[in-house]
């Protein structure tokens, strides 16, 4: 299966838990920058748990109204002026020059038609408005505590198994680093980015999260022949270990703006 392979299990609820509480004050520091308010349109594209959509509700007010998508939206609630929609940002239509702001988090990483995906959200942007990319370079994801250094050693196995497996998958694991170019190669002008990692102690949101995921892929981490049983078993004990301490995964938010004078409909074909 290519793209989204965190999908469909029953940890995905906590999964999402833990992925928000470990990003949305990123995320929610940066809408404040661009300035998000009273009266925009706004889309999250795969809004998995809402938190972002939910944030974007109440900072746009009754005047605003966000659309939130996702391919499993199940995790998502309408309410207010936040309508939710299922939607595949690969291959469904949206409307073109709508809206204010186009938010994904996550999404684009694992989607290898990601560069189509996006000229369409830049496509769904009034002139004037801004994208927000909120990605992860996934190479980075370093040991910075451990009090058994074959602890360490392990989960860096476990970290090459688990960027395999999302390559196999389609996904650029680079791609919060590639993100830059691709916004301007679409013509975004005003374009930023700021990168940053937090560090993840054992039992924390982070390493939870790291944990969930080597449940979810246990079958195709073991598949890549880089990690064993036993390897996953040292690596879910150590992420519970608060003694062991991993960076984030580099953590960048990229953001531009369609030109003021560019016509709704013409970015990006
Ligand atoms: C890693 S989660 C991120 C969720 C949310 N953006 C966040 O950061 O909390 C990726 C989300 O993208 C959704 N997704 C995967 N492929 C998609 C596609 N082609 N179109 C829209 N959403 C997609 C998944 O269902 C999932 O909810």
């Amino acid at each position: 299966m290519n793209g989204y392979v965190f999908g469909a299990t029953d940890l995905v609820d906590e999964q999402r838990e833990a992925m928000q509480r470990c990003l949305d004050p990123i995320t929610f520091a940066r809408l404040e920058s661009l300035g998000v308010g009273q009266g925009w349109r706004c889309l999250d594209v795969g809004g998995g748990g809402g938190s972002v959509a939910d944030r974007l509700g109440e900072k746009v007010g009754e005047t605003g109204s966000v659309l939130v998508t996702d391919t499993a939206p199940d995790g998502l609630r309408s309410r207010g002026n936040v309508e939710v929609r299922q939607h595949d940002i690969v291959t469904d239509e949206l409307p073109e020059g709508e809206f204010d702001l186009v938010h994904a988090r996550l999404v684009l990483l694992h989607l290898p038609e990601r560069r189509r995906a996006l000229a369409r959200m830049v496509r769904a942007l009034k002139p004037g408005g801004w994208l927000l990319l909120g990605e992860f370079d996934c190479t980075w994801l370093r040991v910075l505590a451990t009090t058994d250094p074959a602890a360490g050693v392990v989960f860096a196995r476990f970290h090459r198994a688990l960027c395999a497996v999302l390559e196999q998958a389609g996904a650029d694991v680079e791609w919060g680093v590639h993100a830059y170019q691709a916004v301007q190669d679409l013509g975004l002008v005003e374009i930023g980015s700021h990168a940053g990692a937090q560090p993840w102690p054992g039992g924390g949101d982070g390493a939870r999260w790291l944990e969930i995921n080597s449940r979810q892929l246990e079958d195709r981490l073991l598949g890549t022949g880089l990690v064993t049983a036993g390897d996953l078993d040292g690596v879910r004990a150590s992420l519970s270990d608060p003694a062991f301490v991993v960076s984030s995964y580099l953590t960048i938010s990229t953001w531009g703006r369609r030109p003021l004078d560019d016509t709704p409909g013409r970015a990006a074909r």
